[in-house]
């Protein structure tokens, strides 16, 4: 069983930026800009690789510039999107590395195998238990969106697409982990196969009225409320416009029933 947090009621606070950019002087821009406006940042492989560690630390601190003197400056929820997946011992290397960004959300693949989500698992909270800091939410990645079932059936994986990701949304869930990241249209099946406790991380929100760009099966954020997420992953609609934070609150505002 997960021993996780429940998902925020605030709607802003589930709202997760995704910032896709290998500038850190951008993400750091966006960062700040976006301090109290929503739930957390998504810094993935593109920053990581152009940036490191050093970048992502500064630009989950990244204060916003008006910090009231004598306030620590905000510092914002960290969901590192690196994707583990290797050997359980260098995936338990890997998780306790990261660990030291102070990320809140961390995730890896569940196709890795029960033994490295177990690893990964014990790792995090060992290594919580020796900084002192609460465990990061640990998440798993089922079967990539963006392959479809000829591409599945390529690498030897026959039978649909949707079997697997609930097979390994379960597997995900008894080794452990708090959630799985999941396309929309695949809400409704993990809720079933994985009951309420089991966060679901939902990328692929488009707000009413906004461009879908290379996003093929979008929903709005309402629609995935009511379908069963718990955390929105938005990327471009937030990050793309001219006023973030005004285009973040437009989305939760959005999501308020
Ligand atoms: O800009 P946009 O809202 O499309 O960004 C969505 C984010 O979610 C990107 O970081 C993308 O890599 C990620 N993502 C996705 N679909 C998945 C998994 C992750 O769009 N199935």
């Amino acid at each position: 069983m997960t021993d996780v947090a429940p998902p925020p009621k605030r709607p802003q606070d589930r709202i997760l930026v995704a910032i896709d950019t290998p500038d850190e002087a951008r993400a750091a821009d966006l960062s700040r800009r976006l301090a109290g406006a929503v739930g957390g940042i998504k810094l993935g492989l593109e920053f990581f690789n152009a940036n490191g560690p050093e970048g992502v630390r500064r630009v989950a601190r990244a204060a916003p510039e008006e910090t009231p003197r004598g306030q620590a400056p905000a510092q914002q929820r960290l969901f590192l999107d690196l994707k583990f997946h290797d050997i359980p011992n260098t995936v338990a290397g890997a998780v306790r590395g990261a660990m030291q960004l102070g990320p809140w959300m961390l995730n890896v693949h569940a196709s890795g195998g029960a033994a490295m989500m177990t690893a990964a698992r014990q790792a995090a909270e060992f290594q919580a238990d020796s900084l002192g800091v609460v465990r990061p939410m640990l998440i798993a990645v089922t079967v990539l969106t963006s392959l479809d079932e000829d591409d599945l059936a390529v690498v030897g994986q026959q039978g649909p697409a949707a079997d697997q990701v609930a097979r390994l949304a379960r597997l995900a869930q008894e080794c452990g982990l708090d959630g799985v990241v999941c396309s929309a249209r695949e809400i409704a099946a993990i809720r079933a196969a994985c009951g309420p406790d089991f966060r679901l991380i939902v990328p692929g929100i488009r707000p009413a009225g906004a461009e879908t760009g290379d996003q093929k099966r979008t929903m709005t954020p309402a629609e995935a409320l009511a379908a069963g997420a718990d955390y929105l992953v938005i990327g471009r609609p937030i990050t793309g416009a001219a006023d973030p934070a005004e285009a973040a609150r437009a989305v939760a505002a959005e999501m308020t029933p």
